[in-house]
């Protein structure tokens, strides 16, 4: 029998906020300055995106980092709402992968909850980010998979936009009373 090996696991960054802080402060952010994002960093991000639950455990997910510029300006033109990438350190695709995950019910909820703890842990570490959606078949979904060369049975389900922030967004009165619902049903 061939013994399993644990993969070596790169290095890692630290926060000291906590969970429940970073929830509650959490902006997107769509303004960066031109400082880079470490490796390390960028692995804590990466770590986060994998530690999200998956509907039958199966993990689907993918994550491209996009480093090039050059992609990064081509991804910013193709959409309006996406035009933040040029001027972001980096950029990073959540993908699932169809062949492993049948379903895309759960295949987007996985991903979902990855791009989730993503930018929980870009907050975390004291950087900014904005969640860029993904509409299926539209144009920029199709730049999206050509720019990135992705096989036909991985989905493009979402794009964070991160770095430093250059813009600070306080955080929103959030709590509705009228949201909330007690054993049943209430309105009013
Ligand atoms: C599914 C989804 C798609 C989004 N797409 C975009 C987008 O394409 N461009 C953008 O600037 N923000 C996008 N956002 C960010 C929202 O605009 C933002 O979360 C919302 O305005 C609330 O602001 P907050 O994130 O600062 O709390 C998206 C968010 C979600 C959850």
């Amino acid at each position: 029998m061939t013994e399993r090996r644990k993969q070596a696991e790169p290095a890692f960054a630290t926060t000291t906020v906590d969970v429940l802080t970073a929830i509650r402060e959490r902006r997107s952010i769509r303004r960066y300055t031109a400082e880079p994002v470490s490796p390390e960093q960028i692995n804590t991000i990466l770590q986060a995106g994998l530690c999200a639950p998956t509907a039958r455990n199966l993990r689907p997910f993918h994550f491209v980092v996009i480093r090039d510029r050059e992609k990064l300006e081509k991804l910013a033109k193709g959409k309006i709402h996406a035009r933040m990438l040029a001027g972001a350190a980096c950029g990073l695709a959540i993908c699932g992968d169809k062949q492993v995950e049948e379903r895309m019910e759960h295949l987007y909820a996985d991903c979902f909850a990855a791009t989730q703890n993503i930018l929980l842990a870009i907050h975390g570490l004291g950087l900014g980010g904005v969640w860029l959606g993904v509409t299926k078949d539209s144009e920029w979904y199709k730049l999206l998979r050509e720019t990135l060369e992705l096989p036909d049975h991985i989905e493009p389900t979402a794009v964070v936009a991160l770095g430093h922030p250059a813009e600070e967004r306080p955080t929103p009165h959030t709590w509705e009373e009228s949201k909330i619902h007690w054993d049943k049903w209430t309105s009013g």
